[in-house]
Parts: structure tokens; sequence; C-alpha cells
């Protein structure tokens, strides 16, 4: 049975969300709105999702004695990591101790922080296909990885580097031949989260398309967990960053069962928690490559995802307000109303309390709507906001969303 309090008082119900970005701000206002007490905690003032929270507090969530502390000192029911850039081993021992539940399980939060944790429990643990891929300490191992040596078949061109710790593409290039490699490996330890030097080298998918299959992990009425999955989504990624996406995206039955088969496989593994107990709750942003009927996992996030944005117009429940009902205890439901698109809105500019022209023009756009995030601060390629659409025909939302997109113009105040 889940019981809810009352904010602010003796008896609320306290959720603290560890990151506090756009994502975290739509998980927030569904928390509010199920009469949640909620905790935005970001590493800068002013995050988005602070800004809609009870509380915001600034800290390093990198620091484990930080983290501690924040944790014993504001109590929350659940902890809800929203990026991969916390002290997640403190989050282990906090859990294991039974100060705190933490979303969907600690473990998932440590075994997803790089791709080296997740990509061995895929591969080699749950033999999930996968592209072929080795880890490097250095530019002369990386050479070898991808060239081969003592009769040892490299893993050839083209191939992707990656440094372990990062997202959004960053660090991230394609390699076509050997020249390339030194400027692949200094780009990657310039883009790395932290000064560590280590590396995936992935061989290149020539995918058809690449989707997002958005699972969920909900209590049902018996109290047994059980999984769902919402339509996939499809998207557009520039240099690793999404730019584009839209809902459902068409697949061959065959490779829509075997995408489900391996996200199943995954967040099953994922919702076991430290003391062995298949008790983890929470929405997955299962990413996947597709070929025909081939499917190849490429990597998965324990929280909501951001070509999920999409489902903010296009589900009943969007997958903010999934994760929301899952890590509750509540029911969900990843039914589609109508299908729809988004496209993203960069700064284009780097400057401070930058101002939006042409909002008015974007909403004029047949059934749209729009997210303007709030973040303090704009850079370039910073994603400052979203554009939504929804129709019947999928490729016309897709038009709608990129309109909208387009007629909103960040600038400098
Ligand atoms: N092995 C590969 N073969 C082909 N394309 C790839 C491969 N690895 C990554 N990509 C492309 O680069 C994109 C970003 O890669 P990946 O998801 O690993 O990086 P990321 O930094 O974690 O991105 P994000 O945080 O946005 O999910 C993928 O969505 C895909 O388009
Ligand atoms: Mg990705």
């Amino acid at each position: 049975m889940t019981t809810i309090g009352t904010p602010l008082s003796r008896h609320a119900t306290k959720v603290m969300l560890l990151g506090s970005g756009e994502l975290g701000k739509e998980v927030l206002i569904a928390l509010q709105r199920l009469g949640v007490e909620t905790v935005a905690v970001d590493r800068y003032d002013n995050a988005p999702g602070q800004q809609v929270a009870h509380h915001a507090r600034t800290i390093t969530m990198s620091d484990p004695a930080m983290l501690r502390e924040l944790i014993e000192e504001e109590q929350p029911d659940l902890v809800v990591p929203e990026i991969e850039a916390i002290a997640t081993p403190m989050l282990e021992v906090l859990e294991a101790t039974g100060t705190v539940r933490v979303v969907p399980t600690a473990r998932a939060a440590r075994l997803t922080m790089d791709r080296e944790g997740i990509r061995r429990l895929a591969a080699e643990t749950l033999g999930l296909p996968t592209s072929p891929y080795q880890f490097c300490d250095s530019l002369a191992e990386l050479q070898v990885a991808i060239n081969g040596a003592d009769g040892h078949k490299g893993i050839g061109y083209p191939c992707i580097v990656k440094p372990v710790m990062s997202s959004s593409g960053k660090g991230q290039s394609k390699i076509s031949g050997p020249a390339d490699v030194p400027t692949a490996w200094n780009y990657a330890m310039a883009g790395g989260r932290v000064s560590h030097g280590r590396v995936i080298v992935e061989g290149f998918i020539d995918f058809d398309y690449e989707i997002t299959l958005l699972t969920v992990r909900a209590r049902g009425a018996d109290g047994q967990i059980q999984t769902h999955f919402c339509e996939p989504v499809g998207h557009i990624q520039v240099n690793g960053d999404y730019v584009e996406s839209w809902q459902p995206h068409p697949m061959h039955p065959q490779a829509l069962a075997q995408a489900r088969h391996i996200a199943k496989t995954v967040t099953d593994d994922l919702g076991v928690g430290v003391d062995g107990q298949p008790s983890g709750l929470g929405l997955f942003g299962v990413e996947l490559f597709v070929k025909g009927d081939q499917v190849w996992f490429s990597e998965v996030s324990p929280r909501p995802h951001d070509t999920g944005l999409v489902t903010l117009t296009t589900q009943h429940q969007s997958e903010f307000e999934l994760h929301a009902r899952a890590i509750l205890g509540l029911p969900v439901n990843t039914a589609l109303r109508s299908p729809g698109a988004s496209a993203v809105i960069y700064g284009g500019v780097d400057a401070p309390g930058i101002v939006f022209d042409g909002v008015d023009d974007a909403l004029r756009v047949p059934n749209t709507d729009l997210r303007l995030f709030g973040k303090p601060e704009s850079f370039v390629k910073r994603r400052m906001g979203v554009a939504l659409a929804f129709d019947a025909d999928v490729e016309v939302a897709r038009v709608n969303a990129k309109l909208a997109a387009s007629k909103v113009r960040p600038r400098a105040a």
C-alpha cells in the first residue's frame, strides 16, 4: 500500500532529486502534483528543478562526504539520481545500511555512472548484443585496440572513441582512419567528466535507425513488479547529442520483440539492489540500434531520458509522470495519446540571463507546446528548451516541432 503524507508536515513523503536539470524539473513537478515534498539538489544555484521544488540545495554531488551529510540532514524517503556524476558508492553504503532507498537501486546508479560498468554487465554478464568494444588507458593502447597486434584482430575502422565518464556526446569522436586516432584520444581526454584517461573504443554500427525504449518497472495490484514498455521513441543525434525525437517509431514486429527482450533483461538486472532483492522501481531509457530485424544494446539511463521529452505531448502519462508514479509504488499507464515529436532549442549564445524572442510565433504552429527550462546561463550548445508537437501523422509532427523550435530566438539580454 502506498500512503502519501502532507508536504512540509511531519508526515510528508519526501523525495530528493540528485541533479535538477530539465528532466529533474519535470519529475519534480510530477511529484509535487502527487503531494510529495521535494528537495532539488544541483551543483549550481537556481538550476531548473530548484525553481519548482520545496527546497533547493547546492552541493558537489560527486563528493561522498557532502552527499552523506546532506542525505542524513534531509532524511528523504527516496533519493532519485538524475545525473551520472554522483558519489554512487556512498549511495550504496547508505542504501545497504537502510538510511535511504535509491531509485531504482544504488547499484544501478553505480553501474551506469560510467560506460564500463554497464557495457560489461550487458555484453559479458547478460550476453546481450552490443558493438565490439575495448577499454584503453593510453593512446598506444587505443592504437593497438583499433589496429590489432601480434595476429590479434583490432576493432578496425570506422570506430567511435568516448571517454568512459561523459554524456551528451562530450569528448566523443568517430574515427575513419589511423591518422584520426591521436586527435580522437586528445579530444576524449579534454571532454571527459573527470580527468582520468580511460576511453572505450567501439566498432561503428551502421544502423538503419536508433530508438529509446522507455521501460518501466512498477508495482502491480498483487504487489509484484511488472515491466511496461512505451512505444519506441525514434531520434536523431548530432555529435552525440539529441536534436530531434518522435514517437512512435515504426518497427518490424521481430525487431520490436528483440528490443523488448533486451530492455527487460537489462532492467531486470538493474532492478536488483545491494541486498539481492529485485525491488528496484522506476523508468529506464534503453538505447538501441536497429538494422533490419537485428538489434544492438547501446546504453541505458536508469531514469527519464532526454529523447523521451516527446512524451510530454504524446502520452497520457509522460516519462516523468511514469517515473514519479512507479517510484512511489503507484500504477502506471504507458499508452500513447497521439503521435508526436520534439525538437531541441539550443542557446546559440554564451551569456547569462538570456531572453527568448518569438515564443508567440512558435506557439502559433498548430498543436505545439514549449518548455523553456529556465537555465540561468546559456551556452551556444546548451539545451535551453524544447518544442513539442502532436499530430496523427508523426512526420507532420516532426516538421511542426522543428518549425516551432526555429521560431524561438534566444539572445543575450
Ligand atoms: N558504436 C556506435 N556505432 C554507431 N553509432 C554510435 C555508436 N556509439 C554511439 N553512436 C552514436 O552516438 C550517439 C551518442 O552515443 P552515446 O549514447 O554512447 O553517448 P552519450 O554521450 O552517452 O550520449 P547521451 O548522453 O546523449 O545518451 C548514439 O546515440 C549514436 O547515434
Ligand atoms: Mg546515449
